[in-house]
Order: structure tokens, then C-alpha cells, then sequence
């Protein structure tokens, strides 16, 4: 299967813009032009998936306490777009079919990063990725799925074969190359800030596209795609648009 990967992909939506991994973000990042946005996705403790980056839920809405102590009725009820602007006030956290809806309608592809709280990394992966499976439009190119859990990972490979995997990193172990063969990574996702030439070289020689993380700098972004990476993840793909190509 060839994986068409765009420059640019929308990052928690349009995280500079909207409040992220919420419905405004996604449609914020269609609207500035992405074709891809990536999103985290979590499970509640009644393992309901849905969007959400941190463990916790203070950070992003107007709840305290750790996703994985919170069924979904509670993490609904929060409010997820007040903490970022009075214009999102009442946005709620989506789940992930609510996500997969709204990139049919936006007509835009996800990359879904598998973000588990500690603990749950399979079962994280084995739930989202099997309901996700059951709602993929069959008409659409699949999803990439991304994660920094490598148990997450292996869980996509049993649960969604044919779906690609990004395998992300923080700090690139020195077996990298090794477990990303393990896990038949589709593509090698990493710090953009981490990276050099030589870095960069080093993981396309594995035949993989290379996707980097989190890039609003045009000058940054110039210099990652002058040494071959594929795309990089942006709070602000219009912003960085205008910065690359001066329109
Ligand atoms: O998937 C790329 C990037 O989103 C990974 O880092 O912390 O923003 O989820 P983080
Ligand atoms: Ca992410």
C-alpha cells in the first residue's frame, strides 16, 4: 500500500489556533488546509475512546483528576474549549467516532496517535483501533497509526494489520532500526528539534518516509524537508504555509 503523506499535518488539529484534539481543532486544521490532522486518543475508564493528550484532564479542560479515573459521562461533561479562548467555550471532549466523522465530513485523513495512560498501552490500542476499524469509511485511505508505546503498536499490527504504523520517538534507542522492522513501521515519526542530515539519512535508508514533530518554524521546516523528510506536524499549517512559500 502506498501511504500518500502530505507536507503539511495539522497538529492536535490546529493547536496555535483551537483547543486541541477537539472537533473546532480538527475543522481549524482542514480550514488552514491540512489534509491529514493528527489527534491522541485515549480510553476513559469505562473504555469509551476518545481524543485527549495528557493524562490528565486539567490541562485542556475545566476538570481535574486522570482520564483513566473518569468514566465517559464525566469527561463529557466537561468543558474542553474555555481554557483556550471564550470563543470555544462548551466544546466538549470528542470521542473518536465523533473524530472519524468529522474527517469524512472534512474530507481529510487522521493520523491517530495511540496515547495511553500507563498501564493500559494494549488495551488502549485493542479498543480504539477496533472500533475504529468498524467505522472506517471503506471508500477512505486508512488512518496512520502512531504511537510512542510499542506495545500499543503491536497491538495496532494484531488488531488493524493493514493499517500503516508510524513508529514515534522521543530518544531513538539504539535498536530503533530493529524494533521499527519488528513492528513493520510504515514510517518513522521523530523530534523535529533532535534531528541533523545524517540523523535524517539514517532513517530513510530504512526505505521509510520520515515524519517530524512539532514544526511552526519555516526556516525549521525548510531545512527538514531539504533533507528528505516527508512531513512535518503543525500547530499552524496556514502559518506555516505563508512561511514557506511566502503566500
Ligand atoms: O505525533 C507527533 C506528536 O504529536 C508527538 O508528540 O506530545 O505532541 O503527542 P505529542
Ligand atoms: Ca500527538
Amino acid at each position: 500500500m502506498t501511504l500518500s503523506i502530505p507536507r503539511l499535518i495539522g497538529h492536535r488539529g490546529a493547536a496555535r489556533h483551537a483547543p486541541e484534539n477537539t472537533l473546532s481543532g480538527m475543522r481549524t486544521g482542514a480550514l488552514q488546509g491540512a489534509l491529514w490532522v493528527e489527534v491522541d486518543v485515549k480510553i476513559t475508564r469505562d473504555g469509551v475512546p476518545i481524543l485527549m493528550h495528557d493524562d490528565k484532564v486539567d490541562r485542556t479542560t475545566n476538570g481535574h483528576g486522570l482520564v483513566a479515573d473518569m468514566d465517559f459521562t464525566q469527561v463529557r461533561a466537561l468543558d474542553a474549549g474555555s481554557w483556550f479562548g471564550p470563543d470555544f467555550r462548551g466544546e466538549r471532549v470528542p470521542t473518536l467516532a465523533e473524530a472519524i466523522e468529522a474527517a469524512r465530513f472534512l474530507d481529510i485523513n487522521l493520523n491517530l496517535e495511540i496515547k495511553p495512560c500507563p498501564g493500559r498501552e494494549e488495551q488502549t490500542a485493542g479498543i480504539a483501533l477496533s472500533m475504529a476499524l468498524n467505522l472506517w469509511p471503506a471508500d477512505r485511505p486508512p488512518p496512520l497509526v502512531s504511537s510512542f508505546s510499542t506495545e500499543a503498536l503491536a497491538m495496532a499490527r494484531t488488531v488493524a494489520p493493514h493499517w500503516p504504523r508510524g513508529y514515534l520517538m522521543e530518544e531513538e534507542p539504539a535498536d530503533w532500526a530493529a524494533i521499527a522492522d519488528r513492528l513493520d513501521a510504515a514510517t518513522i515519526n521523530i523530534d523535529a528539534r533532535r534531528q541533523s542530515a545524517g540523523s535524517i539519512a539514517a532513517f530513510r535508508a530504512t526505505g521509510r518516509p520520515v515524519l517530524a514533530y512539532t514544526v511552526n518554524d519555516a526556516q525549521q521546516a525548510r531545512q527538514l524537508f531539504q533533507w528528505g523528510v516527508a512531513g512535518v506536524f503543525t500547530d499552524t499549517p496556514e502559518g506555516l504555509f505563508k512561511g514557506l512559500t511566502g503566500k
